[in-house]
């Protein structure tokens, strides 16, 4: 904590009780914005989702942030980022006290099997250029449980961790602060400062799995990640990697 409190002072943080989306809201405003400038909600009417679907973001229900950089190497740079990002909120949660919390891969936080918190990850730019990012939490603290029905898989939330929740400024600070941490660490070298901390918090590690990509599904055992972030999966014809795009996991 201490090391965290002696970074450069925190970027704006832009709050707002409800909001379309808190990643739309830094992605309309890219070439106004410093990097680490964020945006906080308590509600969202069009909360966005990974894979183009809708993230449920009842009001007071959820931490809700958004985080704006700039990656000057450009796009290419950006992989990997996703997960250095799941390493960086996990870690807030863990200085916080919240133990036990884990990561899917590529990027879902899971709590005893059902998901915690979504990741999504937003770029914009052009080849050789430096490129805009927006990074957005949705992290569950309490739902309720008729809102829950709405969402499609198995979810936790924070208070099943310690019931006792810290307050949600020092939540959001923490998060913040971890995220910015982790970028500036990206930004020096990439995801490799952060595969082995992703391997210890990976929670199907070691299990048979199970890849579905399109309508192919590949068997397998769990064996971490590589440098750009690519799952190992362990099968009869030796270790295979696959990088994000279309492909789920499941166990197997
Ligand atoms: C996922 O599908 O798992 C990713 C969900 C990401 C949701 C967060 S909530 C804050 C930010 N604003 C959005 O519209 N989406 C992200």
């Amino acid at each position: 904590q201490a090391q965290l409190q002696a970074l450069a002072p925190m970027a704006p943080v832009n709050c707002f009780s409800v909001i379309d989306s808190t990643n739309q809201y830094l992605f309309e405003r890219v070439n106004q914005l410093s990097a680490g400038e964020s945006c906080l909600a308590e509600c969202q009417t069009a909360g966005r989702g990974r894979r183009g679907k809708p993230w449920v973001s009842p009001f007071g229900c959820q931490l809700i942030l958004s985080m704006y950089w700039r990656l000057e190497q450009g796009m290419a740079a950006a992989m990997g980022l996703s997960l250095a990002v799941g390493v960086a909120v996990v870690e807030a949660l863990e200085s916080l006290g919240y133990p036990g919390v884990e990561l899917k891969w590529p990027n879902d936080l899971y709590y005893q099997g059902r998901k915690l918190a979504g990741i999504l990850v937003e770029m914009s730019g052009s080849a050789g250029a430096s490129c805009h990012l927006v990074i957005g939490i949705g992290l569950n603290l309490a739902m309720p449980s008729q809102q829950g029905e709405k969402i499609d898989q198995a979810w936790s939330e924070l208070r099943q961790v310690q019931p006792e929740l810290v307050d949600r400024n020092q939540l959001a600070a923490c998060v913040l602060l971890h995220l910015q941490e982790a970028m500036q660490t990206f930004e020096q070298s990439g995801l490799a400062s952060f595969v082995e901390s992703w391997n210890r918090l990976d929670y199907f590690a070691g299990q048979p799995v199970k890849l579905l990509m399109g309508e192919q599904v590949i068997r397998g055992i769990a064996r971490g990640i590589d440098d750009r972030g690519a799952l190992r999966l362990e099968t009869d014809e030796g270790v295979k990697l696959y990088l994000g795009g279309e492909i789920s996991l499941r166990r197997g």
